[in-house]
């Protein structure tokens, strides 16, 4: 347990939040900071909101979808039980697009902060305690990164650590520059003393977050590269895995594959969001390479000395984007075989460049794009998760799922592997070698010792 601060000012003191979050692995990490400010103060955290005085949503708006998610929760929560009396704030993405907007279209709104406002959290709260009902923090022109004395971290063996924030690429379908402000890396020396306390306090697993982490200078005069950090964060005694996300094509330099070739610590597993497959629709995503560029990166990947597993994002039915784009993107994926994709329908954003294009391919399109994608993608990924079987791996335990009496595991490649475990191994490093692999997961048996 660590123990949490508690500073002279303990307002919050019997008071009780409920935060719930949407979106990436940032606002979950985000979350963790924003209990901990809460927690420095006094208050303690509840499970739902039925027992909460202060009820927080960090939200997400990449798609509409997903900022769409707020607005319905603010609406079924004005029928909850004494709802009149709590105080109500909104956090993140769709806080910095709405701004005051907010307190219109949802009156019972206290608090509307985007993440750019964060490090002025403490006095927002005080506001808040001193009986302001309309409290705001939208400022972007920041060069502070949110920065915590205490963080209720969620995971008791993997740690979020965040070492670059905001974004300054002007993707023309992406809202996150202006939700999330200018780009502002932390000093690296502050980066890996937090990485020290998180070793002693148990953690083995490092994830590196930021919009761009691979865009993260070092801000301090030893002026670091990002590889040189991803090495230095390899070589703290204690640390096991480390993992970062996300990382941009334009940014991504040879150096990174020969940090995770010489540690052995370095996950050997990239996230490299290519959007599209067609160097067209790529210049009018304002992406900054073209598919040959792009691809030129993959095979620097692909000459590692280690096998380096590849994720990737893509967009399907972007504006203007014709079905021979799309074959392009098609292709890519055969050529690539990523072990994992995430993709997405094009979701027009306020305040994007893209908002001025049209967006011409239709809604049905778009969705048989993404399925045909996905479908594709399911074949590669069983193709390739079944070229493991009888292959052993260190897995991490992360879980345990008591229905089929298996250890939930995870290689260093990301890839699940399940295996015929007990609780008590959550946390600990196993061996195992796979026996049955499907698209999304592997399933194995406990290697025997000494093998
Ligand atoms: N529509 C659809 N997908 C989007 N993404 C970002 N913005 C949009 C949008 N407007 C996807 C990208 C990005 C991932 C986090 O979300 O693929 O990499």
């Amino acid at each position: 347990m660590v123990d949490v601060p508690v500073g002279p000012a303990c307002s919050g003191e019997g008071k009780t939040f409920y935060l719930e979050t949407f979106g990436c692995q940032m606002n979950v990490h985000d979350s963790e900071k924003v209990a901990g400010v809460l927690m420095a103060r006094g208050y303690r955290p509840v499970d739902s909101h039925d027992g909460a005085d202060i009820v927080l949503y960090n939200t997400c708006s990449i798609r509409e979808k997903a900022a769409q998610k707020v607005f319905s929760r603010l609406g079924a929560f004005r029928k909850a039980r004494n709802a009149e009396r709590k105080i109500i704030g909104v956090l993140g993405c769709v806080a910095q697009q709405e701004g005051e907007r907010f307190f219109e279209r949802a009156p019972q709104v206290s608090l509307v902060c985007g993440s750019a406002s964060y490090p002025r959290l403490p006095d927002l709260l005080a506001q808040i305690e001193s009986g302001n009902r309309r409290v705001k923090g939208l400022d972007l022109d920041t060069e502070d990164c949110f920065e915590t004395e205490f963080t209720r971290r969620d995971n008791r063996f993997r740690a979020y650590l965040t070492i670059i924030e905001g974004c300054d690429q002007r993707c023309a379908f992406c809202v996150v520059p202006m939700t999330r402000g200018p780009e502002r890396s932390r000093s690296g020396l502050k980066i890996i003393s937090e990485c020290r306390r998180l070793v002693d306090a148990g953690y083995t697993e490092i994830q590196i977050l930021g919009q761009i982490v691979n865009a993260w200078r070092d801000p301090s005069p030893a002026g670091w590269s990002f590889a040189e950090l991803l090495s230095r964060i390899a070589d703290v005694p204690g640390v096991r895995r480390v993992r970062f996300t996300t990382s941009h094509p334009r940014f991504f330099t040879p150096d990174i594959v020969q940090a995770i070739d010489s540690h052995p610590a370095l996950c050997d597993q990239i996230h490299l969001p290519v959007q599209s497959g067609s160097t067209e629709i790529l210049a009018r995503m304002l992406r900054g390479y073209s598919r040959e560029e792009y691809l030129e990166k993959i095979h620097c990947i692909r000459k590692a000395r280690r096998v380096i597993s590849l994720s990737t994002d893509i967009i399907a039915g972007f504006c203007g984007e014709t079905a021979k784009d799309f074959e392009q993107t098609l292709s890519l994926l055969a050529e690539v075989e990523y072990d994992q994709v995430f993709a997405f329908k094009f979701s027009p954003r306020p305040n994007t460049v893209a908002l001025g294009f049209a967006d011409t391919v239709p809604e049905e399109e778009k969705a048989r794009r993404l399925a045909e994608l996905q479908e594709a993608q399911r074949r590669i990924q069983v193709r390739r998760n079944q070229a493991l079987l009888g292959q052993r791996f260190e897995v991490l335990v992360e879980g345990y799922q008591h229905r089929l009496g298996q250890a939930v595991g995870r290689t260093t490649s990301n890839r699940v592997l399940n295996f015929p475990g007990e609780p008590v191994e959550i946390g600990c490093y196993r061996q195992v070698t796979v026996t049955s692999a499907g698209p999304h997961s592997l399933v194995g048996d406990r290697a025997e010792s000494g093998h």
